[in-house]
């Protein structure tokens, strides 16, 4: 059996400075010259080399709001994307408990793509074999990601929100004793990375930006580990406000609706176990096109922008930092804002996943659908899908019976994979939640003994 190849506690990927010096500079020199060197686990981080948070807060000539919209960036996590983030965690938690053992086991991710892309990439670093388990329809990026990071792929018929075959899927492989799945839909270590990591990174992001404090946090589940930092946000400031977001076309948490969609990586037709529904106070639906072609503005629009009164260089800036579901969040801060009445001292964070690396097929397959995207077209979705992003289709799901329907939506959808009445019972309590996000400081301690 092979040695654990240890990367960073979560202490440590919220503040690289705590990295002992010599490591943290040659994890950055790996960043530049070789993504497969395992000294790569020490980049994983929402900051940069000089320990700030990789963010930008948006042009208001774009989003029509006063309040700033902040949106923490993930695509210079290492495999390009924050995924990587829990996939690390899961596994680092299993090889700290003895579960996942080098040599031993074969590491399943079931995935829409980025988990998969993290878990194909950890994998390699920390030297496990992987089967990606995933639709067969996704953008053709993801497949070429995985393959370059050697993992094995299995492929489940259908798109994004037909997530639950792969789950299905992952059921049958996990009664192999030599599989061991991570299972970003259903453990924990996804959750305690997003509150601790991304959570106070998220915290430290707005210092220095309106009144320095988060009035609202957007985010788009597709496993809800992103909205676990609403958890850490609402401690640091219990008047925020935490909006979940998903595809007018699959609107599940809303109204248990199911239908396909096109953001991929979000809104995957189920109420994740994960998921706090506690703290999730909003459910904000975001219709898919206006995904699609606010990407394209973003991406080819800078002279409409710049026309809209958008300083260039920002315009410019923009280019390059979004997927889709990036978009999805924005669309979902702007609108926020606007419901929430906020000014030009609040702010709304959000967060882009992943950058527009893997979505060029998307924009091709766009502009094949509508033949002519002139830039007077450009224009009008520049304006109608940002700058006039209004505060319909809202829920409040502050109100008991709505968070009633999502508990109910989470018992439909773990009941048949095993879990108990009991254990689903228990996360109605905020102590559970509490409990989980405490094992943080074990996990550090056993990882610092340990390596
Ligand atoms: C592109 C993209 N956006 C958003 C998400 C959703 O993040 P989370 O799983 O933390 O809810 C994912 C998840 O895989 C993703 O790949």
């Amino acid at each position: 059996m092979g040695k654990i190849p240890f990367g960073p506690t979560y202490s440590e990927m919220l503040n690289p400075s705590l990295i002992a010096p010599e490591i943290r500079k040659n994890a950055l020199a790996a960043k530049k010259n070789d993504e497969l060197d395992p000294l790569n686990l020490f980049n994983i981080t929402w900051k940069d080399e000089n320990d700030k948070v990789r963010k930008v807060v948006l042009p208001k000539e774009l989003t029509g709001t006063k309040a700033n919209i902040v949106v923490l960036l993930g695509k210079d996590f290492p495999s390009g994307s924050h995924k990587v983030g829990p996939a690390y965690a899961t596994l680092i938690e299993g090889c700290v408990d003895g579960n996942i053992l080098p040599g031993k086991h074969t590491i399943l991710g079931p995935s829409t793509g980025n988990f998969g892309i993290g878990v194909a990439y950890i994998c390699k670093l920390m030297g496990y074999k992987a089967v990606v388990i995933m639709p067969d329809n996704m953008s053709k990026e993801r497949y070429d990601r995985i393959r370059q990071y050697g993992a094995e792929l299995d492929l489940t018929p259908g798109t994004e929100s037909d997530v639950i075959l792969t789950l299905q899927r992952t059921y049958e492989l996990k009664k192999d004793p030599k599989n061991r799945p991570l299972a970003q839909f259903e453990l924990m270590p996804n959750y305690r990375f997003h509150r601790h990591v991304t959570g106070n990174s998220a915290i430290e992001a707005v210092k220095g930006i309106g009144n320095g404090r988060i009035a609202c946090f957007t985010s788009a589940p597709g496993s809800a580990g992103t909205m676990a930092a609403g958890d850490a946000i609402k401690k640091a400031f219990p008047e925020a406000k935490v909006a979940a977001l998903e595809p007018y076309e699959c609107a599940t948490l809303t109204t248990g609706g199911r239908g396909q969609h096109r953001i991929e990586g979000i809104g995957d037709k189920m109420c994740t176990l994960i998921h706090n529904i506690l703290n999730t106070d909003f459910v904000v639906l975001i219709r898919d096109e206006d995904t699609v072609q606010g990407l394209k503005v973003i991406q080819d629009g800078a002279d409409v922008l710049e026309e809209l009164g958008v300083p260039r260089d920002q315009a410019v800036a923009l280019r390059g930092l979004f997927g889709v579901s990036g978009i999805c969040n924005i669309l979902g801060a702007i609108k926020m804002a606007k419901f929430l009445r906020l000014g030009p001292e609040d702010n709304v964070v959000t967060i882009a996943t992943d950058g527009f690396d893997r979505y060029p097929s998307v924009l091709e397959d766009m502009e094949k659908r509508y033949l002519e995207v002139e830039p007077f077209v450009l224009k009008r979705w520049a304006r109608d899908v940002f700058f006039k992003a209004d505060d319909d289709q809202i829920f409040d799901f502050r109100k008991m019976e709505n968070k009633e329907r999502l508990f109910q939506q989470k018992e439909h959808d773990w009941l048949p994979f095993g879990y108990s009445q009991e254990y689903l019972d228990s996360m109605r309590s905020p102590e559970f939640w509490e409990e989980e996000y405490a094992l943080v400081k074990d996990y550090d301690q056993e990882i610092k003994e340990k390596r």
